[in-house]
């Protein structure tokens, strides 16, 4: 089994993110692969998991993690064989919580593969583009399909009154073929790399000993025992 982490990449009060975390795991729960139970999704929520600037001494590289959230956050992330980043734009770019959560670690990302669902004014293209370039110092699989959502067509506005009330993630309907065409590339690549993740002690999926029970769309939590939480 196949195991793909929705990483919901804004850690912001009030953010849109949740919504959209929500409709790519609803929609990949409808692809064939994760239908028949050969890939499981969950969706980790980067907000559960309370990473302070980047605090280690010694760099990722060697793996020497002296803290307790940066172990946590390593053993999620080693659970998994690849990754959905749902990101908004930032100044062009990815928030900088999700660049630091990247930074964080180094061998856990190695051989994996990444899909991207962007989201903004001009549906977050630019920072998936920085986050593709950040994630090959990593060893990590960019596929070519991504989905971009554009804050004018693809989110309804909840409350024209409330100028920070995050809009719903309402995509048009070209968008879930397109991520199901990203989870195509995906499974590809992270079935191709299996063995290199086998050679170097960082394989996900069920060779980690972390696969979570019988439904095949669940939610992973950072937080020690904590309630699974997409939205937010
Ligand atoms: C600090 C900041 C910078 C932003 N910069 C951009 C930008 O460069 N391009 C863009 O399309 N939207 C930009 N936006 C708008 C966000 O894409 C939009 O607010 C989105 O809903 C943020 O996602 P979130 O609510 O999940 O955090 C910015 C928003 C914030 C908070």
């Amino acid at each position: 089994m196949l195991r793909l982490a929705v990483v919901n990449g804004s850690t912001r009060p009030r953010r849109q993110s949740g919504s959209v975390v929500e409709w790519v795991v609803g929609a990949a729960g409808r692809h064939p692969a994760v239908k028949s139970g050969e890939v499981l999704v969950e969706a980790v929520d980067l907000a559960d998991f309370g990473l302070p600037l980047l605090d280690e001494a010694v760099p990722p590289l060697f793996g020497a993690y002296e803290h307790e959230h940066t172990r946590r956050w390593a053993s999620v992330v080693g659970s998994f064989d690849g990754f959905v980043f749902v990101t908004p734009e930032y100044n062009h770019s990815v928030p900088g919580a999700l660049k630091n959560a990247v930074d964080f670690l180094f061998a856990e990302w190695h051989h994996k593969v990444a899909g991207f669902v962007s989201y903004g004014v001009h549906a977050g293209t630019r920072a998936v583009e920085h986050l593709r370039l950040a994630l090959v110092e990593l060893r990590v699989a960019n596929v070519r399909s991504q989905v971009a959502l554009s804050a004018f067509t693809d989110f309804e506005i909840v409350d024209p009154e409330d100028p920070a009330a995050p809009g719903l993630c309402a995509p048009g309907e070209h968008q879930e073929p397109t991520l199901h065409e990203m989870l195509d590339e995906m499974i590809e690549w992270g079935v191709a790399l299996q063995p290199l993740r086998t050679a170097a002690g960082t394989m996900g999926g069920d060779a980690a000993g972390t696969t979570g029970g019988d439904a095949a769309v669940s939610h992973a939590s950072g937080a020690a025992g904590g309630a699974a939480s997409a939205a937010g």
